[in-house]
């Protein structure tokens, strides 16, 4: 079960995160296969409580797609998960939202990377993974983000991995938690009540396909033209204009800017 919080900021981010989600749990756990995984299977065990679950280190830390977020030693990343019942009238684009707050918390020059990579010079720095439950009255949302604190040194990465230290060399994995989570909790309530407009211009200020050749896993190529009003992304392809939702495909730049030729994202 649950450790007490050790040397995360429990009291920090309790106020910071008190008038967007009362009530909220604050857990840290050393070690544990999936964040995600944990929250989930909470939910369908019929759990509705909103909690942050911080993990250590993750034996099974999972990605989009089916994909394995490689585990990094303890400390080496931040890896946590919250856990909330949410409500908005349209699901789509909360990865975005999530995204840009989470850039936006870290640093200027991270770049968002549709769905919902955050990259810094070509490399890809954290990721999300939101995954949902209906309970009896609303679906619960569970939000996973993993942020690269050190360089990671796990093989079998299938893009190039940045790390936070290399912007911001203070900065350790409760540091990067205590500066993100007030803000998330404040865009997802933004999210919930507003939907995806209120981010749409921070979105495309830090679109890094932007005007970009991309080939989707579905062999599809074209040209990234920005996202639309529901988060899709637009690529104009030789069949014309096609709008790629997230659940479908991945994509990747063909352009070296961005990741080298046969990284997948
Ligand atoms: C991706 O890049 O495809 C998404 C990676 C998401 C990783 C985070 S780490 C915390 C949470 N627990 C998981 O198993 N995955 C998410």
């Amino acid at each position: 079960m649950p450790d007490a919080l050790g040397p995360w900021p429990l009291d920090a981010l309790l106020a910071d995160t008190a008038q967007y989600c009362p009530g909220l749990r604050v857990e840290y756990v050393p070690s544990i296969d999936s964040t995600n995984s944990e929250l989930m299977r909470r939910a369908r065990a019929g759990s509705a409580d909103p909690v942050l679950l911080v993990a250590g280190h993750q034996t099974a830390g999972r990605g989009r797609l089916g994909r394995t977020w490689v585990s990094q030693t303890q400390g080496h990343a931040l890896t946590f998960s919250l856990g909330l019942a949410l409500e908005p009238r349209d699901w789509s684009g909360l990865s975005l939202a999530v995204g840009l707050s989470v850039a936006r918390s870290l640093h200027p020059e991270l770049r968002l990377k549709w769905p919902n990579d955050l990259w810094y010079a070509g490399r890809k720095l954290a990721g999300i993974l939101i995954e949902t439950v209906q309970g009896p009255a609303q679906r619960y949302a569970v939000i996973g983000i993993g942020v690269n604190i050190d360089e990671p040194h796990a093989a079998g990465l299938s893009v190039p991995p940045a790390w936070l230290r290399e912007l911001l060399p203070r900065f350790d994995a409760p540091a990067a938690l205590a500066c993100l989570v007030g803000p998330l909790l404040r865009d997802i309530r933004l999210f919930e009540h507003q939907g995806l407009a209120p981010f749409l211009p921070g979105f495309r200020a830090r679109d890094l396909l932007h005007g970009r050749e991309v080939v989707l896993s579905n062999g599809a190529s074209g040209t990234a033209m920005g996202i639309d009003s529901g988060g899709g992304l637009l690529v104009h392809t030789p069949a014309g204009m096609k709008t790629i939702t997230s659940a479908e495909v991945s994509v990747r730049a063909i352009d070296h800017g961005v990741g080298p030729p046969g990284t997948e994202a």
